[in-house]
């Protein structure tokens, strides 16, 4: 069966930058003043996958949480593939997609992830680069490289990369 649509989930805790990665990549705008999102939605954008293929990314943004939460099983129910877009807490948001995401044990393990250090553009870091390296190692797999990107929502530096990589690692039916 052939599938021409990518659910992607963005998730990461609150003020992290995700809706200002999603309106960087979709609208090529960045306002500073932060608004709080409210329940989930989603932007549909076509991508080109790496066999040349043309296919619709659904791309879903949600509230983070002040302090680490479950989002539930209704937005990550068929996503396929995860952003995680991170300060400090990226363990517990991977472990949490793949709980809620109910997959099998062996699909969880080459399951695609790809990491976005956001806000780049500011100098005083808490992840460096290495850690981040570090961190994506640990958690890849034979099948499953975790690619690391460090970007800037507010300079679009790295976000189209990163958003077009996405398609690149999903595996789409025949
Ligand atoms: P929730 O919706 O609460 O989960 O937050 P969010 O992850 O969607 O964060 P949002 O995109 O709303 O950004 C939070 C704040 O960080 C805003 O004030 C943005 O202007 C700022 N911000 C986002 N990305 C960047 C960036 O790349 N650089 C800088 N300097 N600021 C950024
Ligand atoms: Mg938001």
């Amino acid at each position: 069966m052939h599938k021409d649509i990518l659910k992607v989930v963005l998730i990461g805790d609150g003020g992290v930058g995700k809706t200002s990665l999603r309106n960087q990549y979709i609208h090529k705008k960045f306002t500073n003043a932060y608004k709080a999102t409210i329940g989930a939605d989603f932007i549909t954008k076509e991508v080109e996958t790496d066999d040349g293929k043309k296919v619709m990314m659904q791309i879903w943004d949600t509230a983070g949480q002040e302090r680490f939460q479950s989002l539930g099983v209704a937005y990550y129910r068929g996503a396929d593939a995860c952003v995680l877009v991170y300060d400090l807490f990226l363990e517990r948001w991977r472990e949490d997609f793949l709980k809620q995401s109910s997959l099998p044990t062996e699909e969880a393990r080459h399951f695609p992830i790809l990491m976005i250090g956001n806000k780049i553009d500011i100098d005083d870091r808490v992840v460096s680069r290495r850690q981040a390296r570090a961190w994506a190692e640990i958690h890849s797999s034979d099948k499953m490289q975790i690619p690391c990107f460090e970007a800037s929502a507010k300079n679009g530096d790295n976000v189209e990369k990163a958003f077009a990589h996405i398609a690149k690692m999903v595996k789409i039916p025949q």
